[in-house]
């Protein structure tokens, strides 16, 4: 079957098996190897993307399911060498140690964001918490975002930077 959607602005159409996840059409065909595949079973949170601005596990959606909807991966987080205030943050506040959760963590911190630009730590757990990691203790994570939160400027800039 023939299947059309954004991803990270870009309109693409490919052909796929109807029984494709999304995770594997975002990895194996389109090579956007930044959402991660762990468990396969709906448990770690690590293969999240944002479809239509809401985090989906990419192991439990068919691509044929994306089908005329669009899809943020990492990869299309920052804004040419921009970061995200949430990739920033990240990086401020060392919200990462293997990296293997963090692009799920980073896209889940920015549906977030854009809902509730000011979450609580109370509010953050419970965004993440269908998410596993198993380095930091989460204590980062929190701090990560709330950073982001307080330093939303940064993606401001990135918008103006942006070539007309
Ligand atoms: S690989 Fe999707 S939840 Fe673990
Ligand atoms: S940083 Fe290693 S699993 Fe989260």
């Amino acid at each position: 079957m023939q299947i059309s959607m954004t991803v990270n602005g870009d309109e693409i159409t490919r052909a796929v098996e109807p029984r494709v996840l999304l995770v594997h059409f975002i990895r194996d065909e389109l090579r956007l190897t930044g959402t991660h595949w762990g468990c396969d079973t709906s448990n770690c949170g690590t293969c999240v993307v944002l479809m239509d601005g809401v985090p989906v596990k990419s192991c439990t959606v068919l691509a044929a399911m994306a089908d005329g909807h669009a899809i943020t991966t990492v990869e299309g987080l920052a804004t040419g060498a921009t970061l995200d205030p949430v990739q920033q943050g990240f990086m401020e506040e060392h919200g990462l140690q293997c990296g293997f959760c963090t692009p799920g963590m980073m896209l889940t911190a920015r549906a977030l964001l854009d809902r509730n630009p000011h979450p609580d730590d109370t509010e953050i757990r419970e965004a993440i918490s269908g998410q596993i990691c198993r380095c930091t203790g989460y204590a980062t994570i929190v701090r990560s975002v709330k950073w982001a939160a307080d330093h939303p400027v940064v993606a401001e800039d990135a918008e103006e930077e942006v070539p007309a």
